[in-house]
Order: structure tokens, then sequence, then C-alpha cells
């Protein structure tokens, strides 16, 4: 890997989207690039880029699809977050060497303006890569949603899928703390055991296994009262069977379902949902930005005093991102997915 210079960039290392992917996008569908660094506009940032994030997400900003928000463009650098070292600053607050978490595609440099950034700080209280992971929109969209959404109460048993994820086993740790029982699904009898022995959870489930089924209602003979749900499909159409008279449904993701173009036919779900009293909510995270700081001191705290961990699943070079989806949604990962450019 080539040290960048970091003292006066002229070049720039970008991947763009090239093809539009069907489903999962795969490396044939990135190109990557060297182009000129363009100069900073009033009102902007040039940050040089540390980690880059991969997030499930991408796969839908990817899709020509109508979604939360529009596709990114066929040509232009693929869309990401990213944590980096602020260089050069004309945005007022933000000043050179501050830690920036916010939409810098994936490249070397991001120029950013000030919508760009989801959080900033001077004074990191973790390693700056957990400002991509734990305290980024991975870490925040458990803390808010877990809390707001699934309501928790002591003696409760809450299902998580994706468990030994990024959301999920702060999900894990969270609903723990709340003095609920956490049960996990997840994809590798590894991942089963990590969920435990790491994470918390009471339970954890291989959903790979023929027999998860079973085993979780042997967990949960009374059946679910919180369903914090990222996979959707046959996952959801079995964890909505299970749930208590007025259990909550928080669909955090959609993981399993590969496109929604045509949308994907299941099981008739509704009278579950009439029958048992059920709330059924959806979240995105980025509706959220005014509690950013919120969630991330609160986060910040629970790891400073011990009381929450979290893996990291790091590649190294920019050359990794473009076959980094397709590993993340092949459940290669053990926790976050980061990709080291700095
Ligand atoms: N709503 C929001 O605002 C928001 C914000 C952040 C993340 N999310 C969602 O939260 C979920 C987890 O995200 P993350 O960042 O924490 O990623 P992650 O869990 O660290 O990694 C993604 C995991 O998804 C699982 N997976 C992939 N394909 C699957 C399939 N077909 N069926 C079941 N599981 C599958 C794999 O784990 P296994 O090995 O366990 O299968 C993979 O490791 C995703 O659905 C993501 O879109 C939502």
């Amino acid at each position: 890997m080539t040290i960048p210079d970091y003292s006066c960039p002229k070049r720039n290392r970008q991947v763009l989207l090239v093809e539009r992917p069907s489903g999962i996008p795969r490396p044939e569908h990135f190109r990557l690039v060297e182009t000129p660094l363009a100069p900073l506009a009033d009102g902007q940032i040039l940050i040089r880029n540390v980690y880059l994030s991969v997030d499930p997400a991408q796969r839908g900003w990817a899709a020509d699809l109508r979604n939360y928000s529009p596709p990114v463009a066929l040509g232009s650098v693929m869309r990401a977050l990213g944590v980096g070292v602020v260089l050069e600053s004309r945005m007022g607050g933000i000043r050179p060497g501050d830690i920036v978490y916010g939409w810098t595609g994936w490249q070397d440099y991001g120029r950013l303006d000030l919508g760009d950034v989801l959080s900033s700080t001077r004074t990191p209280r973790a390693p700056i890569s957990a400002y991509a992971g734990v305290l980024g929109i991975n870490g925040m969209t458990a803390w808010l949603a877990f809390g707001a959404l699934g309501r928790p109460r002591a003696g409760e048993a809450a299902l998580v899928s994706t468990a030994a994820g990024a959301v999920g086993s702060v999900v894990g740790q969270l609903a723990r703390a709340e003095g609920c029982r956490p049960l996990g699904l997840t994809g590798s009898d590894a991942k089963a055991e990590a969920c435990v022995a790491r994470f918390g959870f009471d339970a954890a489930f291989n959903y790979k296994r023929g027999d998860w089924r079973d085993r979780l209602g042997e967990a949960a003979p009374e059946g679910i009262d919180i369903f914090f749900d990222s996979v959707g499909g046959d996952i959801l159409d079995d964890g909505l069977r299970r749930m208590r008279t007025a259990g909550r449904v928080v669909q955090c993701g959609t993981a399993s379902i590969a496109s929604w173009d045509p949308p994907p036919m299941g099981l008739r779900n509704e009278r579950e949902v009439l029958a048992r009293r059920l709330s059924w909510s959806g979240f995105v995270i980025f509706d959220h930005q005014s509690e950013f700081s919120r969630a991330i001191a609160g986060l910040e705290s629970l790891i400073e005093d011990g009381r929450l961990v979290y893996d990291e699943d790091i590649e190294v070079g920019i050359e990794a991102a473009p076959g980094a989806l397709q590993r993340l949604y092949a459940g290669e990962n053990v926790g976050k997915k980061l990709i080291f450019i700095g």
C-alpha cells in the first residue's frame, strides 16, 4: 500500500458505480479510478478518509428503485459513509485535525458540505474506527430504535436477527441491560457462540441449521415480546407467528431479500398483526440526526464503562471496496465491516 501524501493531496482514488446491480453489488459493478482533487469551495471541508464504511444499505443505494434516498448515479463515486481527519476547513465550527464521520464516499479524500457531516469530534473517546461503527449509524440505530420502538421491559423475550453484526450485537447488549432475555439468530455456529459468550445473549441459533425453529421455540416457549428484525423474508414470517399479544416488531432491515424488483411474495401475515395486537414499526436512522449527539455520548459512556463491547472486521486498501458488499452479504464479516485506507 502506498503512503498517502497528507500534506498536499492532488490526486484522489475513487470507486465509481459503473453498472447497475440487480441484487447484491459485485466487483464488476464498480471501477477504481484516479482523478485530480478539485479545490475547496466556501463552506466545505477536505478530509483524508481513514476508514471507509461498508453498509448493507449500499445495496439499496446502488439499485435503481424507489427507496428512502435517490439511487447513486452511474459513473459517480459510490455513496458511502466513512471517518477521516480534516485537512483543510472552510466550514464554521470544524478545524484541521478534527475527526469527521459522514458522507465521504468510497474515495481517499472527501470534500464535504455541512449536510454531509453526521458527527465530528476534536476529542475522540474511542478509537476513530468506532465512529464509523458502534458510534456510527450501526450503534446509533440499535440505541435509538430498540429503546423507542422496542419499548423494552424487564423479563421480556427480545429476538434479534443479524445478532452477531454491527447493529445486532449492540441490540443484544442493550436488551440485556434492560433486563430482557435476548435471543439471537445468526449465520454460523461460531457467530452464535459469540452472541452468547461476548454479547450477552441468553441463547443464539444458526438459522442455516435445520433445527433453529425448534430450538428457538424451546428457548422462548411463551413467545417473543420484541422482534428486532433486520432480515425480513422467512425469518420474519416465522417470528411474527411467535409474537406475544401486544408485541413490538422493529423493522430495521431486509437483508434476506436479494432484490425488490419484482417484489417477492410471501405468507399473508396481517392476521398475526391483528390477532396479536402487534406494533410493527419501520426505522430509518437518517430521520434522527437531531438525536445523534445524545446517542453517541450515551454509547461512548457505555464503552468507557466496559458495558458495551464491539467487533470490527477491517480490510486494508481501497482495492477491497468493490467486492466488500458481496462479502458482507455472504456473512463473511464478524462485526462492523470497514476498509482501512488511512
Ligand atoms: N434502518 C436503519 O436505519 C439501519 C441502519 C443501519 C443498519 N440497518 C440494517 O441492519 C442490518 C444489519 O446491518 P449491520 O450494519 O449491522 O451489518 P452486519 O449485521 O454487521 O452485516 C450484515 C449481516 O447480514 C447478515 N445477512 C446477510 N445476508 C443475509 C440473509 N440472506 N439472511 C439473513 N442474514 C443475512 C449476515 O450475517 P449472518 O452471518 O448472521 O447471516 C451479515 O454479516 C441490515 O439489514 C442493515 O440494512 C438499518
